[in-house]
């Protein structure tokens, strides 16, 4: 049965959808019916198609009473809206659908799983209790027995207020396995795993990791996988610090690489970084393909950088592309999902340009586009930094500046035109191969997804940009470099 709150919302997107122009939207990043988009949540396989379910409030581009949107696709690349699936209809999640994942269940039904976010009397406190709900691919029904995980499941000390964003998967053996985040004793996050034998009756097992207040605060949006001999936990903390070229400040994303004993629910971490070093990335959610591939997609934005589109929006917020990851030398690598190479379309290709002054290139423009770039020094001596900028006309551009010497990359959009004071630098540091650094960049409209030396690094921004700024230009200053270019322009009809 359907509430009146999802009719009303499967109504509205119906009606307002449509008026959405299509030069606005993003030509192959997933982006909300209408409305705002944050959170990726049930990123999923299910019959035959990938499913992709959003924090979602479609009746204004701020944030409010959370709604799942849904999107599917099969390629990662066409996305197609679904009406909403859940609605904030129910006592237990009356102020908000928050957070969750998404399993295929044996009877071929598909099970969500999410948080329910309920004020607790007068005060400013919400509770925030796991929940589920079982549909078809298109309607849910939510489960009588909700909420299935509340504060009694919680160890000791772990608040109630902050239990959150269950991620569920379905172990070889038929069980299933949930991790959330919670916040501990100490006031800073922690990520829980539960396990269910019916994916419905739910118990805690162990506590994964804990921030300890190291890695931020609060963490949001856990995931936890296996991959390529180890086991990867992702979690966004809020209010991170600061620590060299690693970390920056405020909401990251971060990754823990290590090993996960499933006798004792016990995980040992190996390796802690960033998982992209841009401006706008949050809130990570993973999937595995039918042909065994780990794909992860994220919010392109954070709390930070939100609501800076012009007003006239019809919506806001928009996912990365789904990046296929993989751990190379005890790193977690990222590459755009090989499925956008389909797409690619009047290719241009350089080798051995003689870059100094700055120059452009026949061929090389636009704003939606797969370029890779190849740079190494043309002379012994090297050179001070090689820059490219994109979106540019005589008044705005965005940069991405690599300096040898220090080895550090610095992407810059403080001239992309937008009239707001939200960071709009970062700087990383990066390795050649080779003598050689290869940078690849995805453009969509009005972002930037850089990855570098296939997908050693990712760093991901927004850049609100009129699309009629597509100028590239490239410039070596303080000696020459000589450069390859490899660049297609992606149509999606
Ligand atoms: C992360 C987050 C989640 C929460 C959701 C609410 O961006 O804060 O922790 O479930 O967004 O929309």
């Amino acid at each position: 049965m359907v509430s009146e709150t999802l009719r009303n919302a499967r109504e509205f997107e119906a009606t307002y959808q449509p008026t959405v122009p299509e030069s606005e939207r993003a030509v192959f990043h997933a982006t909300p019916a209408i409305g705002w988009m944050n959170d990726p949540n049930g990123f999923s396989f299910y019959r035959g198609a990938y499913h992709l379910f959003y924090q979602y409030h479609p009746y204004s581009t701020k944030w409010g009473p959370m709604h799942w949107g849904h999107l599917t696709t099969k390629d990662f690349i066409r996305w197609e809206h679904l009406p909403a699936a859940l609605a904030p209809d129910s006592d237990y999640d009356l102020d908000g659908c928050w957070s969750g994942g998404a399993v295929e269940l044996p009877d071929g039904r598909q099970l969500l799983m999410y948080t329910g976010r309920r004020a607790r009397g007068e005060q400013e406190l919400y509770y925030q209790r796991q929940c589920l709900a079982v549909g078809d691919g298109r309607d849910y029904e939510k489960y009588a027995g909700n909420p299935v995980l509340t504060a009694q499941d919680l160890p000791a000390g772990c608040s109630p207020f902050d239990f959150r964003d269950p991620k569920i998967w379905r172990e070889p053996d038929g069980s299933y396995r949930a991790v959330t985040v919670t916040r501990a004793e100490d006031g800073s996050g922690a990520v829980l795993l539960f396990e269910s034998r019916d994916g419905f009756a739910w118990a805690f097992r162990s506590v994964l990791e804990r921030c300890q207040n190291q890695y931020g605060k609060m963490w949001e949006c856990p995931d936890f996988f296996p991959l390529d001999g180890k086991h990867v936990l992702l979690v966004s903390p809020m209010e991170m610090r600061p620590l060299g070229l690693q970390f920056h400040a405020g909401y990251g994303a971060i990754y823990f690489i290590g090993r996960y004993d499933p006798e004792s629910g016990a995980f040992s971490r190996e390796n802690v970084q960033s998982i992209d070093y841009g401006l706008d990335f949050y809130a990570t959610q993973t999937l595995e393909t039918p042909d065994g591939r780990r794909v992860m997609v994220a919010w392109m934005q954070n709390w930070a950088t939100m609501n800076c589109h012009p007003e006239d929006a019809h919506y806001h917020g928009e996912m990365t592309i789904p990046r296929e990851l993989s751990i190379r030398g005890g790193c977690l690598v990222q590459n755009p999902v090989r499925e956008l190479e389909r797409y690619r379309t009047e290719p241009v290709l350089y080798r051995n340009v003689l870059v100094t002054e700055e120059v452009s290139l026949e061929g090389v423009r636009g704003r939606v586009l797969d370029m890779i770039l190849s740079v190494r020094p043309a002379f012994e001596k090297g050179y001070r930094e090689f820059k490219v900028r994109v979106a540019k006309d005589g008044e705005r551009e965005t940069s991405v500046c690599y300096k040898p010497d220090s080895g550090v990359i610095q992407i810059d959009r403080s001239r992309c035109g937008a009239p707001y004071d939200i960071v709009h630098t970062r700087t990383f540091a990066v390795r050649e191969r080779n003598g050689e650094l290869k940078l690849r960049l995805v453009m969509d409209r009005h972002s930037l997804e850089l990855f570098v030396n296939d997908g050693e690094q990712a760093a991901s921004l927004l850049l609100h940009t009129p699309d009629s700024a597509d100028c590239i230009s490239f410039e070596a200053d303080g000696g020459a470099v000589l450069m390859d270019v490899e660049k297609y322009g992606l149509t999606v009809s």
